[in-house]
């Protein structure tokens, strides 16, 4: 706060606020002050909060919003410079913030956490690999399930229903689907559409376990695909593979990305990589360090990053393979087991 020249600094986001805080609810905003930390919650959560709040805040309940409740309780200093969570506050909520205690100058704050929150403790690499396992399990128990006539959209809720019986909070992101051509979409939505024997699908999901995520990309067949496709397959999963060899600490990001880049191009697959490599992973989905061709992030130990490398051909199909795994000093653990070799169901 000094170097930055703050008075005071309000967290809203949810991850920001549960990082802080240790708060899990929704709704809830942190006010830190060089001398003082405050936190501030709605009736629906006064409980909640009593057993997740970290004694060293203090607990002010807000009878109306969040930021009329700072106005009431006096809690911000008399004036000064006032940092916010640019990537968190909403126009609407910085003009009623701005509306309601004004005379102060408001300092939007990028990424305020986002460099601590990349290293991960070993707890919170504990809740990641958790949520990995049960993906793993998801995974697992869809070979048993998905055949030829199924919806997508029945194989994406059949994937919450998973996640959930298994133990996991939720779905870390809306379960990704994507049968036969609409696997060159690499964020499809799940539709109704059928899957065609002879198809390859492209499964991409992740569940929160205590407020972490794991994100699992597995493409499988249903009936024997093209040989076009298979090709695919195998040079997708030897860039990822490569990929995973490579990754340790001390290693920047662009250069990891190159890694699979390269031997994905050498298949003269290379403008079909449309995305990069990977991204940071825990309580958010995408979050510090990027792993992308322009990234100069630099890995350190106990990063989490997903490695995902994909190649899309518009109107047959695509194909992506993805693990999370922990950055060490000198190589990786990847913290998802599902098989990758080509799974022909
Ligand atoms: N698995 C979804 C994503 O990384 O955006
Ligand atoms: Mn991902």
């Amino acid at each position: 706060m000094k170097s930055r020249r703050l008075d005071a600094i309000l967290v809203s986001s949810t991850p920001g606020v549960r990082y802080l805080s240790g708060f899990t609810g929704s709704t809830g905003l942190c006010v830190v002050t060089p001398r003082r930390a405050f936190f501030l919650t709605d009736s629906r959560y006064t409980l909640q909060s009593k057993g997740e709040v970290s004694p060293a805040f203090t607990r002010i309940p807000a009878h109306r919003g969040l930021f009329e409740e700072v106005a009431r309780s006096g809690v911000l200093p008399r004036k000064g410079v006032v940092g916010f969570e640019a990537d968190d506050l909403t126009v609407l909520r910085y003009r009623n913030l701005k509306r309601l205690l004004p005379g102060y100058v408001y300092r939007p704050l990028s990424g305020l956490f986002e460099n601590l929150r990349s290293i991960k403790e070993k707890e919170e690499i504990a809740s990641i690999s958790a949520a990995a396992r049960i993906s793993d399990r998801v995974f697992e128990s869809l070979l048993q399930e998905i055949r030829p006539g199924a919806r997508e959209c029945d194989v994406a809720a059949r994937i919450s229903f998973l996640h959930r019986s298994s133990g996991a909070d939720g779905d870390a992101f809306d379960p990704i689907v994507a049968s036969g051509p609409r696997g060159a979409i690499p964020h499809a939505r799940a539709t109704r559409r059928r899957i065609r024997k002879g198809e390859m699908v492209v499964l991409d999901f992740g569940c929160t376990v205590g407020g972490y995520r794991s994100d699992l990309t597995r493409t499988i067949a249903i009936g024997k695909p093209s040989r076009e496709m298979r090709d695919v397959y195998s040079v997708v999963l030897d860039a990822q593979n490569e990929a995973i060899g490579a990754a340790r600490a001390g290693l920047i990001a662009r250069d990891l990305d190159g890694v699979a880049r390269r031997r994905i191009a050498a298949a003269g697959y290379g403008r079909r990589f449309t995305h990069s490599l990977g991204h940071g992973l825990g309580l958010h989905l995408h979050e510090r360090p990027r792993i992308s061709s322009l990234s100069l992030d630099r890995l350190r130990p106990g990063m989490v990053i997903t490695i995902e490398p994909g190649v899309y051909l518009p109107g047959k199909g695509g194909v992506r393979i993805e693990d999370d795994v922990v950055i060490h000093t000198s190589g990786c653990r990847v913290l998802t087991a599902a098989p990758k070799e080509l799974l022909v169901l």
